[in-house]
C-alpha cells in the first residue's frame, strides 16, 4: 500500500473568494497556500515579485483591505473577502500610474525585483497621506529593501508623484480612485 496520500484535485479544494483590482476571484486551492503564489500562478498576475519568502524584503507587497501586507506570509485563506490591489492594478487602461510615471522618470527602478513591492508601498502610503515629506516617505518604504538603486532615486520618484498628483486639478482622479474605478 502507497504511504503518499493522492493530490487533491483543485476542483475539490474549498472556493475561496476575494477581489483583486476591482474584480472578484474565485480559486480552489489548499487554503494554506500563500496569496504571493496564488496571484502568480493560478491568477496569472505575475508582477508581484518574489524576493526573500521569508517577509523580509517587500518585493511581494500588495494592499489588502487597505492595509500593506507581504503576500509571502499571507495564507490566501486569510484573504477570503478581501479587497485587494497589486501593481497590476495601478494602471488605469493605457496610462501609468503616477507613482510608475515618476518611477520611470527619476530611476527609482533597476533591476526590477522590488519596484511591484516599492509601488505598492508608496501607493499605501498617498492615499492616507498625500503630501508625505521626505522622512514620512522614507518610513513609509522602510520594509521595502533594494539592492540596486541606493534608495534615494526610490524616494524622489515618490516625492515626484505625490508633488505630481497634488498639482492636479481636484476634480481629477485621484491615486485612490483610480485603483476602485476599475
Ligand atoms: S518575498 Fe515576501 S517579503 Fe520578501
Ligand atoms: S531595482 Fe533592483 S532591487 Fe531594487
Amino acid at each position: 500500500m502507497s504511504t503518499k496520500r493522492d493530490a487533491i484535485p483543485s476542483s475539490r479544494w474549498p472556493a475561496i473568494q476575494f477581489t483583486v483590482n476591482g474584480e472578484s476571484r474565485t480559486v480552489h486551492v489548499p487554503p494554506m497556500k500563500r496569496l504571493l503564489d496564488v496571484l502568480r500562478e493560478d491568477l496569472h498576475l505575475t508582477g508581484t515579485k518574489e524576493g526573500c519568502g521569508e517577509g523580509e524584503c517587500g518585493s511581494c507587497a500588495v494592499r489588502m483591505n487597505d492595509e500593506l501586507v507581504n503576500s509571502c506570509l499571507v495564507p490566501v485563506l486569510q484573504a477570503e473577502g478581501a479587497d485587494i490591489q497589486t501593481v497590476e492594478g495601478l494602471a488605469l487602461d493605457a496610462e501609468l500610474h503616477p507613482l510608475q510615471q515618476a518611477f520611470l522618470h527619476h530611476g527609482g527602478a533597476q533591476c526590477g525585483i522590488c519596484t511591484p513591492g516599492m509601488l505598492m508601498a508608496a501607493a499605501q502610503l498617498l492615499a492616507h497621506t498625500p503630501h508625505p515629506n521626505t522622512t514620512e516617505i522614507r518610513e513609509a518604504l522602510a520594509g521595502n529593501l533594494c539592492r540596486c538603486t541606493g534608495f534615494m532615486h526610490i524616494f524622489e520618484s515618490v516625492q515626484a508623484a505625490a508633488d505630481a498628483q497634488n498639482a492636479q486639478p481636484a476634480e481629477e482622479h485621484t491615486m485612490e480612485q483610480t485603483h476602485h474605478a476599475r
